[in-house]
Formats: C-alpha cells, structure tokens, sequence
C-alpha cells in the first residue's frame, strides 16, 4: 500500500494537545543517567502507533519507548521519537519536537519533524525535496568555517564522551562564528535543512534521533555522515555530522573525534 504523506502529516499534526499537556509531561519517570520519560513521550507514542498501524497494518513500527528487538530492517519501518527533547519538555523549553521517519530496506524515504510549540511541520519524501509548513527549504550556502553557526549535540546520556566531545568542541569554536544548543537532534536538524544552522554534530545519536532529519536535510541539499565520514547504517545508534554539504567535510577529521577514539573512550568508562 502506497504511503500517503499528507495522511502522515495530518495524524503527526493530531498529536498536538497530548504533545502540550503540561499535567501530562510533570508525571516523570527516570529511564537513566540524566534520561527521563514523561506521561506525554508515552501517550503521544501509543497514539501515533495506533494511527499508523490502523492506515498501514503492514508497516513495522519503531518506537523510542517500546522494544524494538523483533524489527526486519529488510523491509519497511516507521521510526518514531515521540517528544525529541524530553529534558526541554519537562523545563518548558519550547524545543521538543516528534520525529517519524520511515525507511525501506535500510534507505530513508520520508521524514517528519514536527515543533508542536511553533506549529513548525518540516517534512520530505526521497526525491521530492524538503518543506517546511508547505515551502521548500534549503540547507544554507556557507562556504566559510569562520562565519559558520554549529548546533554543538552534547551526548548528554554518555557522560564517558564529554572530554572527547567538549576538546573538539573547544577547537571548532576557534575557528567558526558560534556554536547553539537546542536540545532536540531532530529540530537540529530541521534547523540545518533550513539554514538556521550551518552543520549539526552529536556523538551517538539513536535511529529515533535522526531519521527523519536526515532525509529532510538530504532532501534540503545538506548531507549526513558519520564522524568518520562515513554512511550511516539506520538501523544502529551512530554519530552524526550534518551540514549544508560544504562545510561538514571540513569538520570531520579536523575537528571531530574519530569512531575509534569514540569507543576507546566508552570501554575505558565501562573497565
Ligand atoms: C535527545 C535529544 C538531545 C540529544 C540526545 C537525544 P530525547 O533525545 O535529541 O538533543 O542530545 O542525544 O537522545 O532523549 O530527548 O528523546
Ligand atoms: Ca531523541
Ligand atoms: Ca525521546
């Protein structure tokens, strides 16, 4: 059955007020070091969950806060965060978003970022080109390091990364105009795909996290990789260097922690 996005959009949109129950996102559980889930995360999962297997019972569904272990990534999937920003929830932020996407064998083929507080809807399907509450958007065409503005992830639940991630953040800020931090891979980079920002970075980012923001900057003429420069493989957590496609080759080796020095880190954390 063929994927309507428009019919997508419509039940990302319908999530709204149980997005906004403040009642809703008081009601905390701790899932983690510095990790939290809200009663919102939880109802807003459940509903989308329902709609979409309603409309298209075929499709698998993944979801941040559910078990995925039984996913085929051989065919396709839905990939939901239910609120992107938990922690931005909870402190009234106003930078949480939903971020579904949907792959088919591995390759991304639409992404939906929603900021219920700006009633932002980013949105792309493959080939298509990336929108945003109806426009077509694009990355931004800085070519220079010095006058570039870097959403700077912290990995805030790997504490184990923060000299690694801090260090090469200290170098980079020498060298660009500034660096942000919002809170939300996913309005990251729904920001790069418009051209708010210029790149985004985040060492160990879930599937969850950036699905739908990496097809919506791909399709916005941006590009992903790891921080090794390599492809991403969706169906695994991995690092993230997303840019306007011009200046993320020059932060990855310069500036950003190799894979290997990523994991060299964690285990020593872990002996
Ligand atoms: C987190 C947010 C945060 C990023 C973390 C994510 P959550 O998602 O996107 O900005 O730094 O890496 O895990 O936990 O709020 O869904
Ligand atoms: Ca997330
Ligand atoms: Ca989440």
């Amino acid at each position: 059955m063929r994927v309507d996005i428009e019919k997508v959009k419509e039940i990302v949109l319908s999530a709204k007020p149980l997005f906004m129950d403040r009642d809703e996102s008081a009601n905390i559980t701790v899932k983690g070091a510095a990790d939290y889930v809200t009663k919102v995360d939880v109802n807003v999962q459940n509903y989308i969950m329902n709609a979409l297997n309603e409309e298209y019972p075929d499709i698998q569904f993944m979801g941040e806060e559910k078990d995925n272990s039984d996913i085929d990534f051989s065919k396709k999937v839905w990939i939901l965060d239910p609120v992107d920003g938990t922690t931005n929830l909870i402190h009234d932020f106003h930078g949480s978003s939903i971020s579904l996407g949907l792959a088919d064998n591995k390759e991304l083929v639409m992404g939906i970022v929603y900021i219920p507080t700006s009633d932002e809807l980013f949105y792309a399907e493959k080939g298509k080109g990336a929108y945003l509450n109806g426009e077509r958007i694009h990355c931004s065409v800085e070519k220079e390091l010095s006058k570039a503005v870097v959403g700077a992830g912290s990995s805030p639940y790997y504490k184990y990364y923060t000299d690694l991630v801090f260090d090469s953040y200290k170098k980079m800020f020498m060298d660009i105009s500034d660096i942000r931090r919002i809170g939300s891979a996913a309005i990251e980079l729904a920001y790069v795909a418009c051209g708010r920002l210029d790149a985004y970075t985040e060492a160990e980012l879930k599937p969850w996290d950036y699905a739908a923001g990496k097809i919506i900057v791909e399709e916005a003429g941006g590009k992903a990789v790891d921080y090794d420069g390599n492809e991403m493989d969706i169906s695994k957590p991995s690092s993230m260097c997303s840019s306007n496609g011009i200046i993320g080759d020059m932060l990855v080796g310069e500036y950003l922690p190799s894979i290997k020095s990523l994991i060299e880190a964690k285990q020593g954390y872990e002996k």
